[in-house]
C-alpha cells in the first residue's frame, strides 16, 4: 500500500515508524518542508514543500499513486489539504476544513461547544473591536485567557498570572491581537482554567470515537515548569492509560466531550470528522476543555504511537472507510515518558542552526525510541533549525524506569546549543504538581 505522510517533525517521525511496523507492506511517501532524516529513511521519495502547498503535495500524491495520506500538522488541514486529496481520490487520515475548524478557529469552537450544550465549555466571548473586548475584561469577574481565534503557531494564546500580569495588560494584548491581525484579527477572551492539564487523543472515524492513553504534556520552557511557553518539551503516560492526578471518571468524562463533539461537528456542518481528534483538558476543582486539535499531538503522539501494539494501517482504514469500533486497537500497558531536545532559546530567540551529533545506535542500547524533529540532514550531518530538535521516548513497567531510560537515552545527544528538560516524568515534579492541585481543590 502506498502511503504519504505529510510533516516533517518527530510526531509525523512517530507516525512513520508506526505505518511502517504494520504487518501490510507500506510503501512510504513523505512531504515536508525540512529535511527530516528519520521520515526521509522510510521513504522511498520525499517531497521537499511547504506543507500547505496544496498543490504541490496533491501533485505529489497523484504521481505516486498515493492510496492513504495520513496528514500530521493542523496548518495544512486547516487550509483544506484533505479536501484538496479527497477531491483527487486519496483517502485521508486528517478532517476535512469544515470539521478541521474545531481547531482552525477557536470561535468556531467555543460556539459549537455552547449551541451542543458540550460540557466543560468555558465562559467566553469573541470580538473584533478591541474598545468592546476592553469593557468585557473590565467587566469579567475573574482573571482572564486572550485568545487569537485564528491558528498562531502555539504562539498566540497569553493568560492574566502567567504572560500577561494583570487586566490592564490583558486589554493591551486584545488590542494588539485586533490591531495587527494576530491570527485573524479576532479574539476569544475566555475564564482563566487553573489545575494539571492533561491530553487525551481518539481515532474518530466520522462517527465512532476510540480513545487512546491519557498523556500529559510539559509547555513551560524550563524545569520545574518555570519560564516561556513552547510546543511542549516532553510528556509521561502511565501504563494504566490515566494519569497520578486522574480518575477513570475524569477520562471517561474527558472522552464523552470527544464523543459528543464529532456528533456536533457533524451535526452543524454535515460533514464527518474522519482522523485524530486531540482534546486538552484542565482538571481544577472541574475538568474544562482548553482547546481542540485536529490532528495528533506533539509531543503526546510519540507516547502513544510508540505503545501502539496493533496495525496503525488497519487502524487508519477504519478512519476512512468508517468500523473503527470493530478494528483493533491495543495499547501497551506500560509507563512512556518522552524528552526533547531543543535549541536554546527554544520559543522566544532560538539559537541559530547548528550541528548535533546524534549516537542513534547508543541511543537504541540504552532501550530508547528516537524521533528525529525539526532538524535537517545535510551531508550526512544533523543541523537543527529554530523549532523542537529531537526526541527520544523511554516505555518501561513503570514511569520511574521509563524516564531513566529516556534521560539515558538524551545524553546521546550532543550539541552547544540545545538543551532539554530532565524532570519530565520524575517523581519531584509529579509530586508537586499533585500538591498544587490539591491545594486548589482545596482537598
Ligand atoms: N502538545 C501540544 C500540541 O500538540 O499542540
Amino acid at each position: 500500500m502506498k502511503v504519504l505522510v505529510v510533516g516533517g517533525g518527530a510526531r509525523e517521525h512517530a507516525i512513520a515508524e508506526a505505518l511502517k511496523r504494520s504487518p501490510q507492506q507500506v510503501e512510504l511517501y513523505s512531504a515536508m518542508s525540512n529535511a527530516n532524516p528519520g521520515i526521509k529513511r522510510l521513504s522511498v521519495a520525499t517531497l521537499r514543500a511547504k506543507e500547505t502547498d496544496l498543490e504541490a503535495v496533491t501533485e505529489f500524491a497523484l504521481k505516486h499513486g498515493i492510496e492513504l495520506a495520513v496528514i500530521g500538522p493542523e496548518a495544512p488541514l486547516c487550509a483544506g489539504l484533505a479536501d484538496e486529496l479527497l477531491a483527487a481520490g486519496v483517502a485521508c487520515v486528517g478532517p476535512r476544513r469544515a470539521v478541521a475548524m474545531v481547531e482552525c478557529s477557536k470561535e468556531f469552537c467555543r460556539n459549537l461547544m455552547a449551541k451542543y450544550r458540550i460540557p466543560g465549555n468555558l465562559a467566553y466571548a469573541t470580538f473584533d473591536d478591541a474598545k468592546e473586548a476592553a469593557e468585557y475584561i473590565d467587566s469579567f469577574p475573574g482573571d482572564v485567557a486572550v485568545k487569537p481565534v485564528g491558528l498562531t503557531g502555539g504562539k498566540g494564546v497569553k493568560v492574566v498570572g502567567e504572560q500577561l500580569r494583570d487586566r490592564e495588560d490583558a486589554k493591551a494584548y486584545a488590542r494588539e491581537v485586533i490591531e495587527r491581525g494576530i491570527g485573524g484579527g479576532r479574539v476569544v477572551i475566555e475564564e482563566r482554567a487553573l489545575g494539571e492539564e492533561f491530553t487525551v487523543q481518539a481515532f474518530v472515524d466520522g462517527r465512532s470515537v476510540v480513545g487512546m492513553p491519557a498523556v500529559q504534556d510539559h509547555k513551560r520552557a524550563f524545569e520545574g515548569d518555570r519560564g516561556h511557553n513552547t510546543g511542549g518539551m516532553g510528556s509521561y503516560s502511565q501504563k494504566d492509560g490515566l494519569l497520578p492526578f486522574l480518575t477513570q471518571d475524569d477520562y471517561d468524562f474527558a472522552l464523552e466531550v470527544i464523543r459528543k463533539t464529532v456528533g456536533a461537528l457533524r451535526e452543524e456542518t454535515g460533514e464527518e470528522y474522519r482522523g485524530v481528534l486531540y482534546g486538552q483538558f484542565m482538571k481544577g476543582r472541574e475538568i474544562k476543555l482548553i482547546e481542540f486539535n485536529c490532528r495528533f499531538g506533539d509531543p503526546e503522539a510519540m507516547n502513544v504511537l510508540t505503545l501502539l501494539e496493533s496495525d496503525f494501517v488497519e487502524i487508519c482504514a477504519g478512519i476512512v472507510e468508517g468500523g473503527l469500533s470493530r478494528r483493533h486497537v491495543n495499547f501497551a500497558k506500560l509507563a512512556s515518558v518522552c524528552k526533547y531536545v531543543v535549541p536554546k532559546g527554544y520559543g522566544i530567540n532560538p539559537a541559530p542552526p547548528a550541528r548535533i551529533s546524534v549516537d542513534e545506535e547508543a541511543i537504541r542500547r540504552e532501550g530508547a525510541v528516537l524521533y528525529y524533529a525539526a532538524v535537517n540532514e545535510e551531508n550526512g550531518e544533523i543541523y537543527t533549525t529554530t523549532s523542537r530538535s529531537v526526541a527520544v521516548v523511554g516505555v518501561a513497567e513503570s514511569l520511574a524506569e521509563a524516564e531513566k531510560i529516556a534521560e539515558r537515552a538524551i545524553g546521546h545527544i550532543r550539541g552547544e546549543h540545545i538543551y532539554h528538560r530532565s524532570d519530565i516524568g520524575k517523581r519531584k515534579l509529579i509530586e508537586a504538581k499533585l500538591e498544587r492541585l490539591r491545594r486548589l481543590r482545596g482537598e
